[in-house]
């Protein structure tokens, strides 16, 4: 049996958040510069959301440029820009054929005016589709949007419109970039390393971690299926012990 086949289609994460990473070392590795890595990283991109969509899965996030990722040389910020426009633009008919949402999260005013265009013009042209939703985390860090959060709400407190005492945890949400989008059951990290970087630190209070070795690149559907059957053999706790779990 293939490993889609093998999937569980009941238990289908509805929302799964990926940490692209080692485009860089894969473009090493076949002797490029590291923009080659990216370049390469767009064809994961593609079948990622393919294999997603074919699946069930009703979000995928992707954390396609953290806030620390301005830090990096000018020459490859602004390849990744380029790459940004030019993959939104070139991609946007295949997402509506596909009934592909595009959503971006992330201070998406510091990116630049080219870059916002062609992401708002592609947002506004998927917005009617129905299937799955794309979310690209741009010029985004969990630390600045908790921050952000926390101002809106000291804000309403201030103009009295909300009394200290009854902030929740639904209030909070409100004020994130995601408030409209489920938190994901899964975050897969690739290229080896452990590590959350500063992605969707809230939303991804009582997710699934799933790491793997292999680099952004080399990542196409087959390694998504894998990662789903993997989701599919835990057992999610939430706190509570196993025997909660099985009893009626
Ligand atoms: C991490 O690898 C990758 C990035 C910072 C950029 C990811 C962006 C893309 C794949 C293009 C996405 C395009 C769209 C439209 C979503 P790295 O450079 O940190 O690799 P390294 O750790 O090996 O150096």
């Amino acid at each position: 049996m293939s490993l889609v086949e093998q999937i569980n289609k009941q238990n289908v994460p509805q929302h799964i958040a990926i940490i692209m990473d080692g485009n860089g070392r894969w473009a090493k590795q076949q002797g490029e510069n590291r923009i080659y890595g990216h370049y390469e990283g767009v064809n994961s991109v593609r079948a990622v959301v393919e294999a997603a969509g074919e699946v069930g899965v009703k979000y995928i996030t992707l954390y396609a440029f953290s806030t620390e990722n301005w830090n990096r040389p000018k020459e490859e910020v602004d390849a990744l820009m380029e790459l940004l426009v030019s993959t939104i633009s070139a991609e946007t008919p295949q997402l509506n054929k596909k009934n592909v949402r595009l959503q971006a999260i992330g201070n998406l005013n510091s990116l630049p005016p080219a870059c916002l265009e062609e992401l708002n013009e592609s947002i506004e042209l998927t917005s009617k589709n129905t299937g799955l939703t794309l979310v690209l985390a741009l010029s985004y860090s969990a630390k600045w949007e908790l921050i952000d959060a926390v101002k809106q709400i000291a804000t309403q407190v201030k103009n009295g419109s909300l009394a200290i005492e009854d902030i929740s945890e639904k209030h909070f949400e409100q004020g994130l970039c995601t408030k409209n989008i489920p938190d994901p059951e899964l975050m897969i990290r690739t290229s080896g390393e452990h590590r959350i970087s500063n992605f969707l630190l809230w939303q991804l209070a009582y997710a699934e971690f799933y790491f793997t070795e292999k680099l952004w690149p080399d990542f196409r559907k087959d390694d998504l299926y894998e990662a789903i059957l993997n989701y599919q053999n835990r057992e999610r706790r939430f706190g509570k012990t196993s025997e909660q779990l099985t009893q009626p």
